[in-house]
């Protein structure tokens, strides 16, 4: 695919490769590797502004960021334009140079709570919490879905809101709400959504290798891709899309992302993210099976690392 850079605001995306939101995965030593590795742009996993209010442990531990981190974004999940704004404008998120607005949850418990995907059902609120955020003065994206049901998408509508509200980009995932995470991607709804607005659109949903990229790039015309899913699986991705260089091994990865990790984070942290991280790129390994249970059992970073030695530890295999 054509990488570009994308300029938002005053802030220049080194390219049109992005990293998706995950929650239980973006954290700063993920979002350190796929910049690393060519991403654009990375975010953090969503925010509650609810609970950001509260300042409890686990969601500060979630805006852990350093200035070594490219371009700061994080993602707000919030239903109240008031409570938005004011979290969006705080002290806790002055390290952030975007703010991320979830417009996409599908989870039962958000959505009932008017946060995330049901946002889309509710077009002036919306607006509302975009034009809140934005008063922060900083770099305001909105991630979105196609709408609600599968007989009933209106994401070229929903963008122009965006773009009216005063979005800086948004992100389009192909899907509906009613879809979760399966099904193929609209491409046509994402290629209407581009079609409909002028600032920059990013097509997210089913890219599992370049070719995908490729693919969604041609057929929706987006300014760029954002990868999801698959860079868990396959951080390198990033590195292949953009042409960036890299020397690195899968077990290199695994290893700096334990040290990492292990520096701001508590060990039961680094154990549960490194777990997850581990079992998703050892999914295309052959022969590692095996040790998916003492992955899981391994108690102490110690026993984490002898067990990613036995995973990774293959000559210069990335896969
Ligand atoms: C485990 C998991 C956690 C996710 N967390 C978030 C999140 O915090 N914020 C968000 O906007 N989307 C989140 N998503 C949605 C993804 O960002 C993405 O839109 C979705 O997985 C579709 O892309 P894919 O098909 O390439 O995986 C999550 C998805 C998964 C599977």
């Amino acid at each position: 695919m054509e990488i570009r850079k994308i300029r938002l605001g005053n802030l220049l995306l080194p390219s049109n490769v992005l990293m998706a939101p995950l929650a239980g995965y973006t954290c700063y030593p993920f979002r350190m590797l796929a910049y690393g590795l060519g991403a654009g742009l990375c975010c953090t996993e969503m925010v509650s502004a609810n609970a950001l209010q509260y300042q409890d442990r686990a969601t500060r531990r979630l805006l852990i960021t350093t200035e070594q981190e490219r371009i700061r974004a994080v993602q707000l999940l919030g239903g109240n334009p008031a409570v938005m704004e004011r979290m969006a404008g705080s002290e806790l998120l002055k390290d952030f140079d975007i703010i991320d607005i979830n417009m996409g949850c599908p989870v039962p418990n958000v959505f009932k709570s008017g946060e995330g995907s049901a946002l889309m059902q509710d077009q002036k609120r919306a607006a509302a919490i975009i034009r809140g955020c934005k008063r922060s003065g900083k770099v305001v994206t909105v991630k979105c879905r196609t709408g609600i049901r599968e007989d009933d998408m209106f994401a070229a509508e929903f963008v122009r809101m965006c773009e009216d509200a005063g979005a800086d980009m948004v992100t389009v995932h192909g899907r509906s709400r009613s879809m979760m995470y399966d099904g193929r991607p609209y491409e046509k709804e994402i290629e209407a959504a581009k079609a409909a607005v002028s600032i920059p659109v990013i097509a997210n949903g089913g890219i599992c290798s370049a070719e995908d990229a490729e693919n969604m790039m041609e057929r929706t015309g987006a300014d760029g891709v954002m990868v999801a899913r698959y860079g868990l699986e396959n951080p390198f991705i990033f590195s292949e899309l953009t042409g960036m260089p890299c020397e690195k091994t899968a077990f290199q990865v695994v290893l700096e992302q334990t040290e990492l990790t292990a520096r701001y984070y508590d060990e039961t942290y680094t154990l549960g993210y490194m777990k997850k991280l581990a079992s998703n790129m050892m999914k295309k390994r052959r022969g590692t099976k095996q040790y998916k249970e003492r992955l899981y059992r391994s108690g102490s970073l110690e026993e984490l690392r002898e067990v990613l030695a036995l995973i990774f530890d293959r000559g210069n295999e990335r896969g």
